[in-house]
């Protein structure tokens, strides 16, 4: 008798988790969540609205072609772009998925650059294609030389990420040009920009001129991280149009449902919500990475709305010693950053419980070397 055809890559793959567990305290101590770089404001009251309009509508299907969600995505570009260049999916790692779909199969290689987000490897291989990593330098910066030298003919993609998840560092323009212009014809670079409205480096690039000059580039943007709606689940891609137009050709029918749709065209519309996202996100970066300074933590420059520090103790023993006083902090040895943890900025009262508490947990410990 035949049995099953597994696919090997996929049988000896290990399901994606993705962050997240919740901790309860005792006594009513609060819990800070500065784990999954989350909206410390939570989400626009606009977008609150909208979703409740929308609930009378859940019968119908929605809106197949995701049209007025792309018109309100070409608004917030100004105008650059048209609707045909986005591609609208359920969260950004949606997006990294239907990319992989689109460019992958058995044999293919990708490049990233470790530490990254997890999805860009995992996605890989359920494709049956292969991640090659080419590590950050030893200051967390792209060695996007090594990429170039590496590529082969097997090449499809490249992910960069700027800033990058989890060490907030971005790449200069200058340096995305040189790179973007040395890159040979048969690879696409995909920039993950999901936090790109938290950098305020002066030479800092989103893909948007790539995408106009036409080169091979996909920019991959998310609805969880500025707007706050993690939880909604809305994300998007803009392309050249000799990209988009072949990736939305294997994007589902009614694939965002009514609420996303109506959430995220809301969302767009709040400039003053962003407005105040960005503020409070760049104010709590100085003042964390102030008081990581005064506590003599190792840290690294960061564009993002979180930090990766070195901390002086074990990395498992300060996040369970943080857990402990109600703060969620992530670990991101599987990143690729082994015993660096990953702090998310919050409100002024939990990025100050965050210090308080590390001051204290380094205090009681030895520290290591
Ligand atoms: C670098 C990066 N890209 C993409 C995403 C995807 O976000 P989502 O799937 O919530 O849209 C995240 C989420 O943390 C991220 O850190």
């Amino acid at each position: 008798m035949a049995s099953i055809r597994y696919k090997p890559y996929i049988l000896e793959d290990s399901t994606y988790k993705g962050g997240g567990k919740k901790i309860a305290m005792p006594n009513g101590i609060k819990v800070h969540k500065l784990s999954s770089n989350e909206n410390p404001l939570g989400y626009s009251p606009k977008v609150k609205e909208a979703l409740t309009g929308a609930l009378d509508n859940l019968s119908l299907y929605p809106d197949n072609t995701d049209h007025r969600l792309r018109e309100a995505l070409v608004s917030d570009f100004d105008n650059q772009l048209t609707a045909d260049h986005f591609i609208t999916a359920n969260s950004g790692s949606e997006i990294i998925d239907i990319i992989s779909k689109a460019f992958l199969g058995e044999g293919d290689e990708v490049f990233v650059s470790q530490p990254c987000f997890l999805p860009y490897t995992a996605f890989t291989r359920w494709m049956g294609a292969k991640a090659v990593n080419v590590p950050m330098t030893s200051d967390y910066d792209y060695d996007l030389e090594g990429i170039l030298k590496a590529i082969t003919e097997r090449t499809r993609l490249v992910f960069l990420a700027s800033p990058n998840n989890p060490s907030g560092n971005y790449i200069p323009k200058e340096k995305l040009t040189a790179f973007m212009g040395q890159l040979p014809e048969h690879v696409v670079v995909v920039l993950d920009e999901v936090y790109r409205h938290f950098a305020e480096a002066g030479d800092y690039t989103s893909a948007l001129p790539y995408v106009l000059e036409k080169k091979n580039i996909i920019a991959i943007n998310s609805f969880s991280k500025t707007y706050g709606l993690a939880g909604l689940r809305v994300g998007y891609c803009y392309a050249p149009l000799h990209i988009s137009n072949y990736i939305r050709k294997i994007c589902k029918p009614f694939l965002l449902s009514s609420l996303a749709l109506e959430g995220a065209i809301a969302a767009l519309k709040d400039i003053d919500f962003v407005e105040r996202t960005v503020q409070l996100v760049q104010g709590e970066r100085a003042y964390v990475l102030n008081g990581l300074r005064a506590l003599g933590i190792k840290f690294w420059p960061t564009q993002g709305n979180f930090v990766m520090i070195h901390p002086p103790i074990p990395d498992t023993e300060l996040v369970a010693s943080l857990e402990k006083r109600g703060i969620m902090v992530r670990p991101v040895g599987n990143f690729g950053a082994p015993g660096m943890v990953r702090i998310s900025f919050g409100t002024r009262d939990a990025n100050k419980a965050m210090l308080e508490a590390l001051s204290r947990i380094i205090k009681e410990k030895p520290l290591i070397a």
